[in-house]
């Protein structure tokens, strides 16, 4: 598996989550006020909630259902109710495309 394009980088708004779906897999693409792009798995571990349709705060990405923040860098959710992280992907910037494998995941650290 390769990279593939997720989205136009031009199309993602700053502190705001984008939900895309590559071969399957539901990914919430984030552009943090640094001008970083995240790729975190979207479904929240607690429920089957979307995470893009949270909250960016800083380097998390908060559930809107139950509290839940999730570490843009790590996956890992930073207070109850939610325990398991999701996963994380590695992005590349291509000029406007926003490439994610969706087969690959970082390690958590
Ligand atoms: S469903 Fe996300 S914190 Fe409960």
């Amino acid at each position: 598996m390769t990279a593939q394009r997720a989205c136009a980088l031009s199309d993602l708004v700053q502190d705001e989550a984008r939900r895309v779906e590559l071969d399957g897999v539901a990914i919430a693409v984030v552009l943090d006020s640094n001008g970083e792009v995240h790729a975190i798995g979207d479904t929240c571990t607690h429920g089957d909630i979307s995470l893009a349709d949270g909250f960016v705060d800083g380097e998390t990405l908060e559930c809107w259902a139950h509290g839940s923040a999730f570490s843009l860098r790590t996956g890992k959710p930073l207070n109850l109710p939610a325990y398991e992280p999701v996963p994380v992907f590695a992005v590349t910037i291509d000029g406007d495309d926003v490439l994610i494998d969706p087969a690959v995941t970082l390690e958590a650290n």
